[in-house]
């Protein structure tokens, strides 16, 4: 797709959104109901005369637009309309903009034909000078969320523990970026017991990967930690065939913060980025952590495993305090993961579950998603819950004792390895139903959403 941004368009063909109320006053009302059209939400219609293509919409906020742009984007392609205008203003050309971009996403790398029709789309309005900045930044954004969305569903086949750092490395090199990548022997070293645990069993063992995004004159410090399990069978405490189909996804995390770093140095932020990688593989085989096991993580900690399916936590034990000994004094601590079932079951698959100490900063997190176009929800921590994570050997279990509030417990296991120092800078971020989808919804088609990669971007850009 390409965008382009002028100030009047010879080209007729025309998208417009449209809501009931406005429905009820068009001129062109009367073939819109011929045709049965009653601009509900999600719904659309083409008049090929006309060459209009009408999207219903509940209102004129960013929200409905960009998911309606999706959803434009996805039915041009089905006509033989290749060029398309849209007017567009100041508040809203963002939110256009990412939306056709998301909706124009489709993954083909495994199809034989590769159907995918290239449309050019004309954003007209009288100040365009004034709005270049913003449709670049847009773009940037939204070809982030693209590529983070490539590397969740590329099959575990293509993407290990190996093939995912030479990946970041590509990155690294393209983008200008620092890259540190920590292989078995030094992980050994760094006394990265828990995460190599988690990878024993696999063909490629685990890598800790370190990308640094460091501008002069940088004037805050974020580091960003990924749960990068390129794939998940759930390890000896095997997952059912069901549950064990999609998750390649389990990388999302991991994924997002490389989108993230993408985006943030192509924007030329003024804020120093670190983000961790833990890439693993959880799999079975005689060698194999088991349930019984007990692990020194990296901290000293001592972990009781009684089920190897719950492995992001130990991972990102390790790799979260890696984290914070390389990066000293941050501004904040985020980390990204696919981490619990659980947390679907709390909100939904739409909503990214956000747990830390601080009120105001999920506060001010959850304020910068939203204008983003992502959903988040505070899952707060308690004393009871944290309590359900005693052992009886070691100094915490990798599971709790009881069945419910299984994102918190899991947030919770995570707090244990944060140093005091970082408590109030450190948020987690469950995205398990979030970071991908079997249904489309809103700017999503089928698969990887890249959950976390935009909401992370408007939250750098306005620290
Ligand atoms: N990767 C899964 C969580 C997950 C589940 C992500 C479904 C996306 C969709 C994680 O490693 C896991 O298996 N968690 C267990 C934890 C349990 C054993 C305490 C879960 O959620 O069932
Ligand atoms: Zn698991
Ligand atoms: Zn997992």
């Amino acid at each position: 797709m390409d965008i382009k941004l002028i100030q009047k368009s010879l080209t007729k063909t025309e998208i417009k959104f449209i809501t009931k109320d406005e429905l009820k006053k068009s001129r062109y009302k009367k073939l819109l109901d011929i045709a049965g059209f009653e601009a509900d939400e999600g719904s659309s219609c083409f008049l090929y005369e006309k060459e209009k293509l009408f999207i219903g919409v509940e209102d004129k906020s960013n929200d409905s637009l960009r998911a309606a742009c999706a959803l434009a984007a996805r039915n041009i392609k089905t006509t033989n309309f290749s060029t398309v205008v849209i007017h567009v203003n100041k508040k809203n050309i963002k939110a256009i903009a990412e939306g056709l971009i998301l909706g124009d996403y489709n993954f083909n790398k495994y199809k034989s034909e590769k159907k995918d029709k290239k449309i050019t789309i004309e954003l007209v309005s009288k100040d365009s000078q004034d709005l270049r900045e913003l449709l670049k930044e847009a773009k940037i954004t939204a070809k982030a969320t693209c590529f983070t969305r490539d590397i969740v569903n590329t099959i575990p086949q293509d993407i290990n523990p190996k093939t995912f750092a030479e990946l970041a490395k590509k990155l690294a090199k393209e983008n200008n970026l620092t890259c540190k990548i920590l292989e078995k022997e030094e992980l050994k070293k760094e006394n990265c017991n828990a995460m190599l645990a988690v990878g024993r069993a696999s063909t490629f063992s685990p890598r800790l990967i370190h990308l640094a995004y460091k501008p002069k004159n940088a004037k805050k410090k974020v580091v960003l930690v990924g749960k990068g399990l390129t794939y998940d069978s759930g390890g000896l405490s095997l997952k059912p065939a069901t549950s064990m189909v999609t998750m390649k996804m389990d990388k999302a995390g991991a994924c997002a913060v490389l989108g993230i770093i993408k985006a943030v140095s192509e924007l030329k932020l003024d804020v120093e980025v670190h983000t961790f990688i833990g890439a693993v593989e959880n799999m079975i085989g005689g060698n194999a952590y088991k349930p019984d096991d007990v692990l020194k993580s990296r901290s000293g900690v001592t972990i009781e495993v009684r089920n190897t399916d719950a492995e992001g936590r130990l991972v990102l034990a390790d790799v979260l305090d890696y984290a914070q000994d390389k990066v000293k004094n941050p501004d904040c601590l985020f980390d990204f993961a696919t981490l619990t079932g659980a947390c679907m079951v709390a909100l939904g698959q739409y909503t990214t579950g956000v747990m830390g100490h601080s009120s105001k900063l999920k506060h001010l997190v959850s304020k910068n998603a939203k204008e983003a176009g992502e959903l988040t929800a505070s899952l707060p921590f308690n004393k009871h819950l944290k309590k359900l994570l005693k052992s009886e050997i070691a100094d915490i279990c990798n599971i709790a004792s009881k069945p419910y509030g299984g994102a918190i417990t899991a947030g919770l296991f995570l707090d244990r390895f944060i140093k005091d120092e970082n408590k109030n800078k450190w948020l987690h971020f469950d995205i398990a139903g979030s970071a991908y989808t079997e249904a489309p919804w809103d700017v999503n088609g089928y698969g990887a959403t890249g959950a976390g990669v935009r909401m992370m971007v408007e939250y750098i850009k306005n620290l």
